[in-house]
Protein backbone atom coordinates (compact mmCIF):
# COMPACT_ATOMS: atom_id res chain seq x y z
CA UNK A 1 0.00 0.00 0.00
CA UNK A 2 1.28 3.46 -0.85
CA UNK A 3 -0.72 5.18 2.26
CA UNK A 4 2.28 6.72 4.24
CA UNK A 5 0.17 5.73 7.72
CA UNK A 6 -0.24 2.25 6.67
CA UNK A 7 -0.07 0.45 9.95
CA UNK A 8 1.88 -2.94 10.34
CA UNK A 9 -0.67 -5.80 9.38
CA UNK A 10 -1.86 -8.28 12.53
CA UNK A 11 -2.19 -11.83 12.06
CA UNK A 12 -4.04 -14.92 13.96
CA UNK A 13 -2.82 -17.84 13.02
CA UNK A 14 -4.29 -21.56 14.39
CA UNK A 15 -5.34 -19.86 18.16
CA UNK A 16 -2.93 -16.86 18.73
CA UNK A 17 -2.17 -13.22 17.45
CA UNK A 18 1.65 -13.69 16.00
CA UNK A 19 4.08 -11.07 14.48
CA UNK A 20 3.84 -10.80 10.57
CA UNK A 21 6.72 -12.05 10.17
CA UNK A 22 6.15 -15.53 11.69
CA UNK A 23 2.99 -15.76 10.60
CA UNK A 24 3.58 -18.70 8.19
CA UNK A 25 1.82 -21.50 7.05
CA UNK A 26 3.72 -24.78 5.23
CA UNK A 27 5.06 -25.75 2.30
CA UNK A 28 2.62 -28.93 2.63
CA UNK A 29 -0.73 -27.07 3.50
CA UNK A 30 -3.00 -27.93 0.53
CA UNK A 31 -4.59 -24.85 0.32
CA UNK A 32 -1.09 -23.62 -0.98
CA UNK A 33 -0.48 -27.05 -3.14
CA UNK A 34 -3.94 -26.94 -4.41
CA UNK A 35 -6.05 -23.59 -3.73
CA UNK A 36 -7.82 -26.18 -1.36
CA UNK A 37 -10.11 -23.39 0.83
CA UNK A 38 -12.05 -21.04 1.69
CA UNK A 39 -12.20 -17.47 2.37
CA UNK A 40 -13.80 -14.09 3.11
CA UNK A 41 -12.62 -10.88 2.84
CA UNK A 42 -14.52 -8.39 5.54
CA UNK A 43 -14.06 -4.76 6.34
CA UNK A 44 -14.37 -3.58 9.65
CA UNK A 45 -15.19 0.17 10.31
CA UNK A 46 -14.95 1.48 13.55
CA UNK A 47 -13.37 -2.09 14.76
CA UNK A 48 -16.89 -3.26 13.80
CA UNK A 49 -16.75 -5.87 11.59
CA UNK A 50 -19.25 -5.18 8.68
CA UNK A 51 -21.97 -7.64 8.35
CA UNK A 52 -20.05 -10.54 10.19
CA UNK A 53 -22.86 -12.93 10.10
CA UNK A 54 -23.38 -12.73 6.48
CA UNK A 55 -20.03 -13.48 5.67
CA UNK A 56 -19.40 -16.37 8.85
CA UNK A 57 -23.03 -18.18 6.93
CA UNK A 58 -21.04 -17.56 3.18
CA UNK A 59 -17.40 -18.86 5.20
CA UNK A 60 -19.78 -22.48 6.21
CA UNK A 61 -21.22 -22.69 3.00
CA UNK A 62 -18.32 -22.55 0.76
CA UNK A 63 -16.95 -24.78 3.08
CA UNK A 64 -19.76 -27.79 3.40
CA UNK A 65 -19.91 -27.24 -0.39
CA UNK A 66 -16.13 -28.05 -0.93
CA UNK A 67 -16.50 -31.08 2.19
CA UNK A 68 -14.35 -29.05 4.07
CA UNK A 69 -15.21 -29.71 8.25
CA UNK A 70 -13.96 -26.76 9.95
CA UNK A 71 -13.30 -27.79 13.67
CA UNK A 72 -13.83 -24.18 14.93
CA UNK A 73 -17.15 -22.95 16.13
CA UNK A 74 -18.73 -19.68 14.62
CA UNK A 75 -18.43 -18.47 18.39
CA UNK A 76 -14.44 -19.37 17.50
CA UNK A 77 -14.68 -17.05 14.37
CA UNK A 78 -16.20 -14.66 16.22
CA UNK A 79 -13.50 -14.34 18.51
CA UNK A 80 -10.90 -15.07 16.34
CA UNK A 81 -11.94 -11.75 13.88
CA UNK A 82 -12.42 -9.52 17.02
CA UNK A 83 -8.86 -10.52 18.37
CA UNK A 84 -7.44 -9.40 15.05
CA UNK A 85 -9.21 -6.10 15.09
CA UNK A 86 -8.12 -5.58 18.14
CA UNK A 87 -4.68 -6.36 17.41
CA UNK A 88 -4.93 -3.64 14.16
CA UNK A 89 -3.47 0.36 15.26
CA UNK A 90 -6.09 1.41 13.04
CA UNK A 91 -9.92 0.85 14.02
CA UNK A 92 -10.77 0.77 10.25
CA UNK A 93 -9.18 -2.05 7.81
CA UNK A 94 -9.87 -5.37 5.68
CA UNK A 95 -9.49 -9.13 6.97
CA UNK A 96 -8.77 -12.02 5.28
CA UNK A 97 -10.35 -14.66 6.59
CA UNK A 98 -8.85 -17.87 4.98
CA UNK A 99 -9.17 -21.74 6.29
CA UNK A 100 -7.23 -24.49 3.78
CA UNK A 101 -7.38 -27.99 3.88
CA UNK A 102 -4.26 -27.87 5.58
CA UNK A 103 -1.21 -29.85 6.12
CA UNK A 104 -1.34 -33.06 4.09
CA UNK A 105 1.36 -35.16 1.67
CA UNK A 106 2.06 -34.52 -1.96
CA UNK A 107 -1.07 -36.11 -3.65
CA UNK A 108 -4.42 -34.10 -4.10
CA UNK A 109 -6.39 -36.72 -2.29
CA UNK A 110 -7.48 -34.67 0.68
CA UNK A 111 -7.68 -37.51 2.97
CA UNK A 112 -3.83 -37.08 3.24
CA UNK A 113 -4.59 -33.66 4.77
CA UNK A 114 -4.37 -33.94 8.96
CA UNK A 115 -6.61 -31.19 10.08
CA UNK A 116 -7.62 -27.72 8.62
CA UNK A 117 -5.67 -24.15 9.02
CA UNK A 118 -6.97 -21.42 9.98
CA UNK A 119 -5.91 -17.67 9.76
CA UNK A 120 -6.84 -13.94 9.91
CA UNK A 121 -4.83 -11.40 8.69
CA UNK A 122 -6.10 -7.55 9.31
CA UNK A 123 -4.70 -4.72 6.89
CA UNK A 124 -5.46 -2.29 4.94
CA UNK A 125 -6.69 -2.81 0.96
CA UNK A 126 -7.65 -0.19 -1.32
CA UNK A 127 -8.57 -1.78 -4.62
CA UNK A 128 -8.62 1.25 -6.71
CA UNK A 129 -6.74 5.04 -6.46
CA UNK A 130 -8.76 7.82 -4.59
CA UNK A 131 -8.97 9.79 -7.59
CA UNK A 132 -10.35 6.90 -9.66
CA UNK A 133 -13.04 7.02 -6.68
CA UNK A 134 -13.94 10.02 -7.51
CA UNK A 135 -13.63 10.26 -11.21
CA UNK A 136 -14.67 6.89 -12.09
CA UNK A 137 -12.62 3.85 -12.91
CA UNK A 138 -11.92 2.77 -16.52
CA UNK A 139 -12.47 -1.20 -16.89
CA UNK A 140 -12.16 -3.64 -19.93
CA UNK A 141 -14.26 -6.41 -20.82
CA UNK A 142 -11.55 -9.44 -20.71
CA UNK A 143 -11.03 -12.11 -22.80
CA UNK A 144 -10.38 -14.86 -20.04
CA UNK A 145 -13.83 -15.66 -18.96
CA UNK A 146 -15.61 -16.87 -15.60
CA UNK A 147 -14.86 -20.31 -14.95
CA UNK A 148 -18.59 -21.90 -15.45
CA UNK A 149 -20.94 -22.86 -13.13
CA UNK A 150 -21.04 -26.41 -13.45
CA UNK A 151 -17.28 -26.00 -12.87
CA UNK A 152 -17.17 -24.60 -9.56
CA UNK A 153 -20.08 -22.81 -8.15
CA UNK A 154 -19.53 -19.17 -8.57
CA UNK A 155 -21.21 -19.16 -4.80
CA UNK A 156 -18.06 -20.98 -3.10
CA UNK A 157 -15.94 -18.20 -2.33
CA UNK A 158 -12.68 -20.77 -2.74
CA UNK A 159 -8.71 -20.16 -3.01
CA UNK A 160 -8.99 -20.73 -6.58
CA UNK A 161 -8.84 -17.46 -7.94
CA UNK A 162 -6.37 -17.69 -11.18
CA UNK A 163 -8.75 -16.96 -14.10
CA UNK A 164 -9.45 -13.73 -11.78
CA UNK A 165 -5.74 -12.73 -11.50
CA UNK A 166 -5.60 -13.10 -15.31
CA UNK A 167 -8.36 -11.27 -16.30
CA UNK A 168 -6.88 -8.40 -14.00
CA UNK A 169 -3.07 -8.89 -15.54
CA UNK A 170 -5.08 -8.22 -19.10
CA UNK A 171 -6.76 -4.79 -17.20
CA UNK A 172 -3.28 -3.82 -15.98
CA UNK A 173 -1.72 -4.34 -19.51
CA UNK A 174 -4.62 -2.21 -20.89
CA UNK A 175 -4.02 0.15 -18.76
CA UNK A 176 -7.31 0.35 -17.49
CA UNK A 177 -8.46 -0.04 -13.15
CA UNK A 178 -10.59 -3.21 -13.84
CA UNK A 179 -11.77 -6.35 -15.75
CA UNK A 180 -15.01 -7.86 -16.20
CA UNK A 181 -15.31 -11.10 -17.20
CA UNK A 182 -17.79 -12.53 -18.97
CA UNK A 183 -19.02 -16.35 -18.70
CA UNK A 184 -19.16 -19.17 -21.27
CA UNK A 185 -22.12 -17.24 -23.22
CA UNK A 186 -20.58 -13.57 -23.63
CA UNK A 187 -23.08 -12.57 -20.55
CA UNK A 188 -21.58 -10.16 -17.79
CA UNK A 189 -20.28 -12.38 -14.96
CA UNK A 190 -18.27 -9.71 -12.57
CA UNK A 191 -14.97 -8.31 -11.81
CA UNK A 192 -12.05 -9.54 -10.39
CA UNK A 193 -12.63 -9.08 -7.01
CA UNK A 194 -16.41 -7.12 -7.23
CA UNK A 195 -19.91 -7.50 -8.70
CA UNK A 196 -21.53 -5.49 -11.42
CA UNK A 197 -24.07 -2.87 -11.65
CA UNK A 198 -25.54 -0.70 -14.44
CA UNK A 199 -28.30 1.52 -14.54
CA UNK A 200 -30.53 2.26 -17.60
CA UNK A 201 -33.83 4.31 -17.17
CA UNK A 202 -33.65 4.79 -13.24
CA UNK A 203 -34.00 1.30 -12.94
CA UNK A 204 -30.99 -0.78 -11.47
CA UNK A 205 -29.58 -4.12 -12.47
CA UNK A 206 -26.77 -6.67 -11.46
CA UNK A 207 -26.33 -10.12 -12.95
CA UNK A 208 -27.58 -13.87 -11.22
CA UNK A 209 -25.19 -15.69 -9.28
CA UNK A 210 -25.92 -18.66 -11.08
CA UNK A 211 -24.32 -16.17 -14.44
CA UNK A 212 -21.44 -16.26 -12.59
CA UNK A 213 -21.11 -13.89 -10.07
CA UNK A 214 -20.42 -14.19 -6.17
CA UNK A 215 -22.87 -13.45 -3.90
CA UNK A 216 -21.69 -10.29 -2.74
CA UNK A 217 -22.51 -9.34 0.24
CA UNK A 218 -22.07 -5.73 -0.40
CA UNK A 219 -24.38 -6.66 -3.66
CA UNK A 220 -26.85 -7.36 -1.64
CA UNK A 221 -26.24 -4.86 0.53
CA UNK A 222 -26.85 -2.61 -2.34
CA UNK A 223 -29.56 -3.88 -3.50
CA UNK A 224 -31.28 -3.78 -0.02
CA UNK A 225 -30.60 0.01 -0.04
CA UNK A 226 -32.17 0.26 -3.39
CA UNK A 227 -35.53 -1.45 -2.05
CA UNK A 228 -35.15 1.36 0.37
CA UNK A 229 -34.25 3.76 -1.49
CA UNK A 230 -37.59 3.18 -3.67
CA UNK A 231 -34.79 2.61 -6.77
CA UNK A 232 -36.25 -0.38 -8.77
CA UNK A 233 -33.19 -3.13 -9.02
CA UNK A 234 -33.36 -6.53 -10.45
CA UNK A 235 -31.15 -9.55 -10.91
CA UNK A 236 -30.73 -9.42 -14.49
CA UNK A 237 -28.56 -11.31 -17.19
CA UNK A 238 -26.40 -8.74 -18.87
CA UNK A 239 -25.00 -8.52 -22.18
CA UNK A 240 -21.42 -6.22 -23.40
CA UNK A 241 -24.17 -4.30 -24.69
CA UNK A 242 -25.98 -3.40 -21.59
CA UNK A 243 -22.51 -2.44 -20.36
CA UNK A 244 -21.57 -0.47 -23.16
CA UNK A 245 -25.34 1.36 -23.18
CA UNK A 246 -25.75 2.23 -19.66
CA UNK A 247 -26.50 5.53 -17.91
CA UNK A 248 -24.26 4.42 -15.37
CA UNK A 249 -22.11 1.38 -14.21
CA UNK A 250 -20.40 0.75 -10.91
CA UNK A 251 -18.85 -2.13 -9.18
CA UNK A 252 -19.45 -3.38 -5.43
CA UNK A 253 -17.42 -5.74 -3.13
CA UNK A 254 -15.89 -5.87 0.20
CA UNK A 255 -12.28 -4.09 -0.81
CA UNK A 256 -14.01 -2.17 -3.81
CA UNK A 257 -16.75 -1.25 -1.74
CA UNK A 258 -18.44 1.15 -4.48
CA UNK A 259 -16.72 1.96 -7.44
CA UNK A 260 -18.24 4.23 -9.82
CA UNK A 261 -17.28 3.17 -13.39
CA UNK A 262 -15.96 6.31 -15.73
CA UNK A 263 -15.99 3.66 -19.25
CA UNK A 264 -16.03 0.35 -20.29
CA UNK A 265 -14.01 -0.80 -23.60
CA UNK A 266 -13.75 3.09 -24.00
CA UNK A 267 -17.56 3.37 -24.47
CA UNK A 268 -18.47 6.28 -21.66
CA UNK A 269 -20.94 6.40 -19.09
CA UNK A 270 -23.76 9.25 -19.46
CA UNK A 271 -22.69 9.97 -15.96
CA UNK A 272 -20.30 8.81 -13.43
CA UNK A 273 -20.60 9.40 -10.95
CA UNK A 274 -24.03 9.12 -11.82
CA UNK A 275 -27.17 10.15 -9.70
CA UNK A 276 -28.31 6.25 -8.41
CA UNK A 277 -24.34 5.85 -7.43
CA UNK A 278 -24.41 8.90 -5.49
CA UNK A 279 -27.56 8.37 -3.67
CA UNK A 280 -26.54 4.62 -3.15
CA UNK A 281 -23.15 5.31 -1.77
CA UNK A 282 -24.58 7.91 0.67
CA UNK A 283 -26.62 5.54 1.72
CA UNK A 284 -23.89 3.02 1.89
CA UNK A 285 -21.45 5.39 3.86
CA UNK A 286 -23.94 5.92 6.58
CA UNK A 287 -25.24 2.16 7.21
CA UNK A 288 -21.16 1.44 7.54
CA UNK A 289 -20.74 4.57 10.19
CA UNK A 290 -23.88 3.07 12.12
CA UNK A 291 -23.73 0.31 14.98
CA UNK A 292 -26.66 -1.76 13.05
CA UNK A 293 -25.68 -3.19 9.83
CA UNK A 294 -28.52 -4.72 9.15
CA UNK A 295 -31.24 -2.25 6.96
CA UNK A 296 -33.76 -1.43 9.59
CA UNK A 297 -32.29 2.50 9.47
CA UNK A 298 -31.31 3.04 5.92
C1 LIG B 1 -14.87 -12.67 -7.38
C2 LIG B 1 -15.56 -11.73 -6.45
N1 LIG B 1 -16.76 -11.25 -6.78
C3 LIG B 1 -17.42 -10.39 -5.98
C4 LIG B 1 -16.89 -9.98 -4.77
C5 LIG B 1 -17.65 -9.05 -3.87
O1 LIG B 1 -18.19 -9.76 -2.77
P1 LIG B 1 -18.35 -9.09 -1.34
O2 LIG B 1 -19.22 -7.90 -1.54
O3 LIG B 1 -18.99 -10.15 -0.50
O4 LIG B 1 -17.00 -8.72 -0.87
C6 LIG B 1 -15.63 -10.46 -4.39
C7 LIG B 1 -15.02 -10.01 -3.14
O5 LIG B 1 -14.76 -10.71 -2.27
C8 LIG B 1 -14.96 -11.35 -5.23
O6 LIG B 1 -13.75 -11.85 -4.90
Amino acid sequence: MNNAFHCRAACWLNGKIVPPEQANISVFDHGLLYGDGVFEGIRFYRRRPFRLEAHLDRLFYSARAIALDLPWSRKELVSAVNETIAAYDNPEGYLRLVATRGVGALGIDPRNCTAPSLFVIADALSLVARETREQGARVIVAATRRLPPDGLDPRIKSLNYLNHILARIEATRAGADEAILLNAAGRVAEGTADNVFVVRDGRLMTPPPMEGALAGITRETVLELACAAGIPASETPLAPYDLYTADECFLTGTGAEMIPVAEVDGRRMNACPGPVYRELNRRFRALVNTDNDSMNHA
